[in-house]
């Protein structure tokens, strides 16, 4: 029998029969059979001791319920009831519009919390990558602004909106190093670089978890998907990848491990093979590098049906065989697919999973459970998520981070910015007035009636707000029509233009899950579109709304000036305006290189040498093309110039635990206040343990100049923009010759020699 008291409430106690233990709610105090609270209702106890005593009530069959994640559907109350009274379910994820409110959110938790015989209750997971409702620019644009602490103030946004719908996990941030554009998922990382990239990282888990998970406007983060994902062979989604131990320490863990530095509560197996074995039965990074080096506290949950697809992969035999690889490399979660539900029991029972192995598993989800805070406050107020979504203080951060988001990639004869007293302005392309594109892939719960079109944002700045004059010219993908009609019109109304835009990329849905590329033009009928209209002889402003970097060496040629706007998000049209009309200095820089054809690919600046470096026959060059990007890591222009100094050095040698400083002057030489991105790399020319890159990034610091100013910008470097990782995954901080640059972007700049002495 179960005892509820309704603590605080004069009114009465009430009394359950249900099962033997006790279960706590907000205002509820359970006592067991014995008349006492039991340990792990107790939020006085440590998270370890209740865990331990819950573990220590529940039943093989409840144990293998918390490894459970299933879908949840409209009719989810009915489908699961039997098996939340059971215990047999320990998370729901959405998929559908449903997790509009809290509403059935709540009910299913009811079901678990007070009709189970433990009541312990569901963790609700969803993907809020880049906003809930107030949809932010994709995480790729994001990392262009520089400005982990503006990421992190974005995803804090994410979290209230997501927390106020009653979910409790979000599956961000995506930390996927990926080099080949091809890949659609490419838009929701942080680009190519791994010290940028864990930088981003930490920030998400910040924003996302504050400093207290169980405080009602935060959710649980998740890194994701480990590990290797983003290496996918041929760009092509799910594909399988080779990476070797010395490059998954170097750049594709460190991601990850910033995650787990950060507090993260959870991880996600990813899809592909990595090296053979497959991510989400990969003993040795789930088990060996994640729990074992790292001691990560928390749980892994796979992703979508990893744990079944073992068997594709052609690992294991049967269903049987994918539950214990899966669960025995160290995925506690199943998600989606339900072998461990459907074939442990009886694999534990005939010796074949260890029970230590089950009772590994759950005790990760359940620490995460009560560090989130879900024993002792599982429900959410209902009426929250009416006034949570979209504030103003939401709407203003979108504004101001897609125009930080921004990138000038070109910038002829100071094409931009426009003035707003322009007379005549023509908005030509299939992204002028589509607002719903400007959201992105993975764009949560947001809403193309909620976003701002480019039209809209550039119309609202005009002194003659009729002025703007908005064509399509031809749609966003569609090849088979000619679209004669709409390009004549949109020829015409630039030939009569002060100025021309022309919007154009691609759709939203071209990037993102499943939506690999194998050509990085533009789409559809978009270069007869560009071509018609750059032969009226005006010139061209491009405004780029995409997820990926494209291949657009036509474009550089042949347009006046360029702007990289990604997919910017829910105020996407004002933010971009912000930057059209210089209200707003355009500050963005690259995070990962544009290839000038798909036959580049891959192209990324921290490559290593080859043993034939340089230009000119011999030298690795392709006959039909120069080797070098288009635009390259850490590149972007802004309406200004900047002049850098020679690099200095308080030390030409020091030793490993000593600090050296660099430092140069950066000058503002143009006529406009604006902000330079000043960027650190550092080559260790001789490695013992392996080749170091040609440049990796290590520093940068974002400065405000007025025209004419000054400034002497420093570094401090020390042994940690030093080392690398080995094979095994040991630092090694190696005496020998280092070369230092402080320069605008990867590709520019002249090293000054450093020493590391014994
Ligand atoms: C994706 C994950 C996502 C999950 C849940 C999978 O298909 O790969 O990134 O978190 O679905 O929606």
């Amino acid at each position: 029998m179960k005892i509820q008291l309704l603590l605080g409430c004069a009114a009465c106690a009430l009394i359950t029969h249900a099962a033997d233990s006790l279960i706590v709610h907000s205002g509820w105090i359970d006592l067991n059979k014995n008349g006492k609270q039991d340990v792990y209702e107790n939020a006085g106890q440590t998270v370890e001791a209740r865990v331990a005593d819950l573990l220590g009530q529940m039943t093989l069959e409840e144990k293998l319920g918390q490894l459970q994640q299933s879908h949840r559907e409209a009719d989810a109350v009915k489908k699961f009831g039997n098996q939340l009274h059971q215990g047999a379910i320990s998370s729901f994820l959405d998929g559908s519009d449903l997790i509009e409110t809290p509403v059935q959110r709540n009910q299913l938790q009811h079901l678990a919390v007070e009709e189970s015989r433990l009541g312990i209750p569901l963790i609700f997971g969803h993907d809020s990558i880049h906003g809930f409702r107030t949809i932010f620019p994709i995480p790729l644009a994001l990392a262009s602004a520089w400005e982990p602490e503006l990421f992190e103030r974005t995803q804090t946004i994410s979290a209230r909106e997501t927390a106020a719908v009653g979910i409790d996990w979000t599956f961000a941030p995506m930390v996927d190093l990926a080099r080949d554009p091809r890949w659609g998922r490419i838009a929701e990382g942080f680009g190519e670089d791994p010290w940028l990239g864990s930088l981003y990282a930490a920030a998400c888990v910040r924003g996302f978890q504050g400093t207290n998970p169980a405080a009602a406007d935060r959710v649980m983060a998740c890194m994701k998907h480990y590990v290797g994902y983003g290496a996918t062979e041929g760009g092509r989604d799910y594909n399988s990848t080779k990476i070797s131990d010395f490059t998954l320490r170097n750049f594709y863990l460190p991601q990850f491990k910033a995650g787990v530095d950060a507090g993260v509560g959870t991880f996600m197996s990813a899809f592909n093979c990595l090296n053979g074995i497959p991510a989400s039965g990969n003993h040795h990074t789930l088990t060996e590098i994640l729990r074992d080096e790292w001691k990560f506290p928390g749980y892994v949950v796979s992703d979508w049906e990893s744990v079944g697809e073992l068997i594709k992969h052609g690992i294991a035999a049967n269903t049987n065989e994918a539950a214990r690889l899966g669960l025995t490399a160290g995925v506690d979660m199943e998600m989606v697919s339900t072998s461990y539900h459907d074939t442990v029991k009886q694999q534990v029972e005939q010796g074949i999973i260890s029970q230590a192995v089950v009772d590994e598993a759950v005790r990760r989800i359940l620490r995460v459970k009560f560090r989130k805070g879900l024993f002792d406050r599982p429900y959410v107020d209902e009426t929250l998520f009416k006034t949570a979504q979209l504030k103003p203080d939401a709407v203003t951060l979108a504004r101001e981070v897609a125009a930080k988001s921004c990138v000038l990639l070109k910038n002829e004869n100071a094409a931009l910015p426009l003035s707003k007293q322009i007379q005549k302005l023509a908005l030509i392309g299939p992204f002028a007035e589509d607002a719903g594109s400007l959201l992105g892939c993975w764009a949560g719960r947001g809403r193309a009636e909620d976003s701002i079109s480019l039209a809209t944002g550039l119309r609202a700045k005009l002194s003659n707000g009729k002025g703007l004059t908005v064509r399509r010219g031809c749609d966003a993908y569609d090849s088979t029509n000619l679209f004669q009609k709409e390009i004549q019109q949109a020829v015409k109304a630039a030939s009569v233009a002060e100025a021309v835009i022309l919007a154009l990329g691609e759709p939203a849905n071209w990037s993102g899950e499943s939506s690999s590329r194998a050509e990085l033009g533009l789409p559809g009928r978009q270069m007869e579109l560009f071509e018609a209209v750059v032969a009226t002889g005006k010139p061209v402003i491009v405004l780029l709304i995409n997820g990926r970097p494209l291949a657009l060496p036509r474009l550089q040629e042949k347009a006046a000036a360029i702007l990289e706007a990604w997919d910017p998000g829910v105020q996407g049209g004002n933010g971009v305006a912000d930057i059209v009309f210089g209200d707003v200095e355009p500050a963005g820089r690259l995070t990962v290189s544009f290839p000038r054809s798909v036959g580049q690919v891959p192209t990324y600046y921290n490559h290593l040498n080859t043993g034939r470096p340089g230009l000119g026959a011999y030298t690795g060059q392709y006959v039909d093309s120069v080797k070098d990007p288009l635009y390259p890591f850490g590149f972007g222009l802004a309406y200004t110039t900047f002049a850098y100094g020679n690099v200095e050095l308080s030390a030409t040698s020091a030793k490993a635990d000593e600090t050296f400083a660099a430092r140069t002057k950066i000058k503002n030489t143009g006529t406009r206040a604006g902000e330079a991105v000043v960027q650190l790399y550092i080559r260790d020319v001789a490695a013992s343990a392996g080749a170091r890159p040609v440049r990796e990034l290590k520093g940068f610091q974002k400065v405000k100049l007025n025209p004419g100013e000054s400034r002497t910008v420093e570094f401090i470097i020390s042994e940690k923009e030093l080392g690398y990782f080995d094979a095994q995954g040991h630092w090694l901080v190696e005496p020998g010759k280092f070369q230092v640059w402080i320069a605008a972007d990867s590709a520019t700049g002249s090293p000054v020699d450093f020493e590391l002495v014994k």
